[in-house]
């Protein structure tokens, strides 16, 4: 569907955590003029609201039992996505990247229910703005299939656990443990797993600069 319409390119970029997704998607939509869309921010700002709301424990385990009420507030949530991302107008940029939300996002994320209305408000996006750049785990696989150029990015796992502990001011012992987790947890669920998409592009980001990586994606377009 992501073809219907769009005025401009669809650029699909997956990986795991702390793979240089959202570095390299800023740095490619500021390149090519794209918007850029990250999914990974929606995760993380219904299950902010949800921790708030009490609807899920601190460690997300009860997520699906509740999927209901997570789908319908993933639904309702007025959210705004841009260089800050807006909850009922409060700027939740930091709060949805804290350690707690960390914790119960796969939970959330591995609903079914609630990917498939952030799945619905992803390629609303896209048709809205006709094309972009859209960076999460299933872009290439589920959300937008026909992409003009889907990417698949790895790294190194010391070299991703130092980017995430730069992102939030501790060490990379620190996050390793948990940052493991979360991939073992995103890639063996059910419900759209980390995969490569047919046809994606396979980057290893561990020796390569943002630059590099860029020349090389927009000489794909
Ligand atoms: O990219 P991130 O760390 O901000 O993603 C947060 C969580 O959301 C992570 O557990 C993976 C999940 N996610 C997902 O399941 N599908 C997406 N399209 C984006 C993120």
């Amino acid at each position: 569907m992501s073809g219907v319409g769009a005025r401009r390119p669809v650029i699909a970029i997956d990986g795991v955590a702390g793979s240089g997704k959202s570095t390299l998607a800023a740095a490619l939509g500021r390149h090519l003029g794209l918007p850029r869309l990250d999914t990974g921010a929606m995760y993380r700002a219904v299950t902010l609201e949800a921790l708030r709301e009490g609807l899920i424990q601190p460690d997300g385990t009860d997520a699906s039992t509740n999927e209901e009420a997570l789908a319908a507030l993933a639904a309702s949530l007025a959210l705004v996505l841009g260089d800050r991302v807006l909850v009922a107008g409060e700027d939740v940029s930091a709060a949805i990247r804290t350690p707690e939300v960390d914790r119960a996002v796969s939970a959330v994320a591995a609903c079914p229910k609630v990917r498939a209305e952030l799945v619905r408000r992803q390629r609303a996006w896209v048709v809205e703005h006709g094309g972009g750049v859209v960076e999460g785990r299933d872009i290439g696989t589920v959300v937008l299939p026909d992409a003009t150029v889907k990417v698949f990015l790895v790294a190194d796992p010391a070299v991703r656990a130092a980017r995430r502990a730069g992102q939030l001011g501790t060490t990379p012992a620190a996050v390793a443990g948990a940052m493991g987790e979360r991939d073992l947890q995103d890639s063996r669920r059910r419900a759209s797993p980390l995969v490569p998409a047919e046809g994606a592009h396979l980057l290893d980001t561990t020796e390569r600069s943002v630059e590099d990586l860029v020349a090389e994606i927009s000489g794909w377009l």
